[in-house]
């Protein structure tokens, strides 16, 4: 089988209700990235870094993933395929997908303050116990915190993620502005001649090192026309 590798950002759950975090009515226009998403904002203010995901995880119970994430988890029937995600929705996995990476943490997690990646303190929250009350402590004794990868802190899963995009047939980047760093660096890892499609409504600047076919669409209507070229490349 075939393995096709995916890159998925903020745009790829736009037709689920969720807001991309840049340009026009992008989510860092009302909630500054500094100090919601940043090492140093959730140093500075735990209680509100931890009242945003609240507020984030609320909409995550009620959103359903779209035509393009079950479009993904359906390739799984004819391809090996591998999810990497900057998104912290669980949307991916929603649609059926099996193999998803999340790159920058999951909101339905907390995790211990002092030490985030041991799974003895990571918990996993449902809709009947979302918000966690300022203060809240993690088994070890450390502030509860939100499982998500803040600015300024290192990133684990892009090693295992970077040894995915080397092992790609094919590579496809959705809904990401590739801005944000280690991800946006994934596509050097890809293999020379695996073919790249991009599906993004807008222009995104891919650093032009390689030859990428832009299918200039949402990803709902873009994973359709995706789906159609595959099809010959079984
Ligand atoms: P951005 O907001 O930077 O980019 C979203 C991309 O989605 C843009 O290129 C849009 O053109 C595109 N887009 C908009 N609507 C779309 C649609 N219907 N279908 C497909 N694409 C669409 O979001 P990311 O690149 O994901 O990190 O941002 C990367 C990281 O920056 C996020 O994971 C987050 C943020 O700060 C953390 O919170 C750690």
């Amino acid at each position: 089988m075939k393995k096709i590798v995916f890159l998925t950002g903020a745009g790829m759950s736009v037709e689920s209700g969720f807001k991309t975090f840049r340009g026009n009515d992008g989510l860092w226009e009302d909630f500054p990235v500094e100090q919601v998403a940043s090492h140093e904002g959730w140093e500075a203010d735990p209680t509100l870094v931890t009242n945003f995901y609240n507020m984030l995880r609320k909409k995550l119970w009620a959103a359903q993933p779209n035509e393009g994430h079950r479009l993904i988890s359906q390739l799984e029937a004819d391809f090996e395929v591998t999810v990497v995600t900057q998104n912290v929705d669980n949307l991916h996995e929603k649609a059926g997908s099996t193999k998803v990476i999340h790159l920058h943490g999951e909101l339905a997690k907390v995790c211990s303050s002092r030490d985030p990646y041991n799974p003895k303190y990571i918990r996993e929250l449902g809709p009947d116990d979302s918000d966690i009350a300022a203060g809240s402590k993690a088994g070890d004794g450390s502030l509860l915190r939100p499982f998500i990868v803040f600015f300024g802190e290192s990133v684990p899963m892009i090693e295992p993620a970077a040894l995915e995009a080397g092992k790609a047939d094919v590579f496809v980047i959705i809904g990401t502005s590739l801005n944000v760093y280690p991800a946006a660096g994934l596509v050097r890892y890809v293999r020379p001649g695996c073919p790249i499609f991009l599906i993004d409504p807008d222009d995104v600047g891919s650093g032009g090192y390689r030859d990428i076919t832009h299918i200039k669409r949402g990803a709902s209507e873009g994973m359709r026309e995706l789906c159609g070229i595959l099809k010959e490349m079984k």
